[in-house]
């Protein structure tokens, strides 16, 4: 997959606010200089975003910010929400969204996932759009009718920009828990979302990054990137520590 630039995004989830993002971030400047030819993308929290941008902007880092979430609208009266044009405004040219714990504990529905993609879009973010099964759908048998019926909700979105956004795979049993994907299942499910792709058009299978995310350590990471459609990492635990993190930039 020469014509896709792996791509490993650190999810900082609900951490290293503060000082703790100026310093992680420039821990991951430095980690990222041995790796010309991986692209790298933080994403702190929102408050951390501004001060995180700083801190790259003045190390002339090729590293690029992202924030972990967005409200579909422009602005208005949405108390406690921020727009794609205010993440745009601190720095952010990427952002995560229709991650499990926004579908789960904040009931996000594919819908409105979809709508936030298309957002990001016309916004010029570059989103990362979150699939996955949870435990009990893979135990059924369903992950793959699960991840095709998330990933043709917003298919459509990305089709208009082909390239430009991402899709994530990110198994719900596999996150925060140490059991990593084994690297031929995730193969599985890549393919079949790349698949999903070209029933659109060839050129968005061939230009859509597909991250796989779910515990992914510096140790485990090599086998998992080795897979055809694995084209990067969307990276929890381990992006909070600028070494392992590291490790999985080298691997890719
Ligand atoms: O978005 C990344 C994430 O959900 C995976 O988390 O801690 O299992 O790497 P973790």
């Amino acid at each position: 997959n020469v014509a896709r630039r792996p791509l490993i995004a650190g999810n900082w989830k609900m951490n290293a606010g503060g000082q703790d993002a100026c310093s992680l971030a420039l821990g991951v400047v430095e980690a990222a200089r041995r790796s010309a030819r991986v692209d790298v993308v933080i994403c702190p929290p929102f408050t951390a975003l501004a001060a995180a941008a700083h801190e790259l902007w003045e190390s002339k880092s090729a590293v690029m910010l992202g924030a972990q979430n967005m409200h579909p609208e422009p602005a208005g009266a949405f108390t406690g929400e921020i727009s794609a044009p205010m993440l745009k405004d601190s720095g952010a040219t990427w952002v995560i969204l229709g991650h499990s714990e926004r579908r789960q504990i904040f009931g996000e529905t594919d819908e409105l996932i979809a709508r936030k993609i298309a957002a990001a879009i016309r916004a010029e973010l570059q989103p990362i759009a979150c699939v996955g099964e949870t435990l009990e759908e893979r135990e059924a048998g369903k992950t793959l009718e699960v991840v095709e019926r998330q990933t043709r909700a917003f298919l459509d979105e990305l089709a208009k920009r082909p390239g430009f956004g991402v899709i994530a795979y990110e198994p719900v049993w596999a996150i925060g828990t140490g059991k990593v994907a084994r690297p031929e299942d995730a193969q599985e499910v890549h393919a079949m979302i790349r698949g999903l792709c070209a029933s659109v058009s060839e050129e968005l299978a061939a230009s859509t990054r597909i991250l796989y995310g779910g515990s992914v350590k510096g140790d485990n990471a090599e086998g998992l990137l080795g897979q055809a459609d694995v084209d990067g990492a969307l990276v929890g635990g381990a992006s909070l520590d600028a070494t392992g993190f590291g490790k999985i930039i080298d691997s890719a």
